[in-house]
């Protein structure tokens, strides 16, 4: 659906809400009014649901709103060519480098962004996330900014190198499960009940506009990019991704990357209905047995394509995006690089993050590994 179909649909709330409102015969009561709807999209009727979600998407002045959110407290990332990479993969590529972020990743942008704009009561109350350690990472690093108690609900077997970081920000770490949705159920349990404000890693509109500041660089480093290629987990990075690049330029293709360990949202993009997946990838960055729905909207409406690596792909990127552009790389950031090496036609890639684990690090050359022990 043409961007055009969404702001009507802003649009549309805005009268709906509006309307009901006129008929309000006082301040309170069009207040009412005004929670009355919000409560009728959140218990799920239909037709109010339809437009009270529509209005949540974010869209591109939600992303320059972040952007102007975040610049105070994060740089913008370089955009880098490696003529070794190029000769490699056979075509001229960009590199957005989201691993020199301060985190080493670019969920910190969407961090920032949603916390920067927590109401009082909500800074009191403290927040809760799950995640397998970047998106963590990202809400530590913002809350730790803002003077706000974080709690990072992460797998037990989550990567030490998010982890100690995360720690180091001050957040306090609850292990819980064997993968980040039992981290997340976990999570979601434990903000119902203590009242914590929760984050969730992927329906959060302030998480899609932060990190869609990225792809804002990228058209601004490179305006003629043509394609740009984004890792997908949950999908804020991709969403974020396509409203930006649907309102410069609609010809610019978005292509998004999962795992073919962990399809959640690949599965849920094809079918047009969320679904769950197996989720075994050796790439936490990817590593989600659901979908989300806010992302997956987006995505639904905007995303070019969507294709996906196996593990032994997002393994040698990884090890090529480290030997070719001597940047520390995660699995996950090395996903967009994989999707180009398997289809070397067209592309500016995400490299999303550089949180490898010393374990990871030293079983991508175990040849190596074995001759220096
Ligand atoms: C390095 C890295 N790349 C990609 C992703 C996927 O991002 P998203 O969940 O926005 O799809 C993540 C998620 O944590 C990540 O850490």
């Amino acid at each position: 659906m043409p961007m055009t179909d969404r702001s009507d649909h802003k649009f549309i709330t805005v009268r709906a809400l509006l309307s009901v409102i006129r008929r309000s015969p006082s301040v309170e009561c069009e207040w009412r009014a005004v929670h009355r709807v919000r409560d009728l999209g959140r218990l799920g009727a239909p037709w109010y649901k339809q437009f009270m979600v529509a209005a949540d998407l974010p869209d591109l002045a939600d992303v320059l709103a972040a952007r102007a959110r975040i610049a105070p407290y994060l740089r913008p990332t370089p955009l880098h060519r490696y003529p070794a990479l190029d000769a490699l993969a056979g075509v001229g590529l960009r590199v957005k480098h989201e691993n020199h972020q301060p985190v080493g990743a670019f969920k910190v942008r969407g961090g920032v962004n949603l916390i920067s704009q927590l109401s009082g009561e909500e800074r009191r109350s403290g927040v809760i996330t799950a995640s397998t350690g970047n998106h963590g990472q990202s809400i530590a690093y913002a809350a730790n900014l803002f003077g706000v108690r974080s709690i990072i609900c992460v797998p037990e077997q989550a990567n030490p190198v998010k982890v100690e970081s995360m720690r180091a920000l001050g957040a306090e770490i609850v292990f819980h499960g064997r993968d980040f949705d039992d981290a997340r159920e976990h999570c979601e349990k434990q903000a119902a009940e203590h009242g914590y404000r929760y984050v969730h890693s992927g329906n959060e509109p302030m998480l899609i506009a932060g990190v869609g500041t990225y792809a804002l660089e990228i058209l601004q480093d490179l305006p003629d990019t043509e394609v740009i290629v984004v890792p997908v987990g949950g999908g804020s990075g991709a969403a974020g991704t396509c409203v930006v690049a649907k309102a410069a330029r609609p010809s610019i293709e978005v292509i998004a990357v999962q795992s073919q360990a962990a399809p959640a949202a690949f599965w849920s993009w094809r079918a047009g209905e969320l679904t769950t997946g197996p989720n075994t990838t050796i790439a936490e960055g990817l590593a989600t047995r659901t979908a989300f729905e806010l992302p997956q909207r987006i995505l639904r409406e905007l995303l070019d394509d969507f294709v996906v690596v196996s593990d032994e792909a997002l393994l040698n990127a990884t090890r090529v995006m480290i030997e070719k552009t001597r940047n520390l790389v995660e699995p996950a950031g090395a996903a967009a690089l994989a999707a180009v090496l398997a289809d070397p036609e067209r592309f500016a890639i995400v490299c999303s993050g550089g949180n490898i684990s010393p374990a990871q690090l030293a079983g991508l050359w175990p040849e190596h590994a074995a001759t220096s022990g």
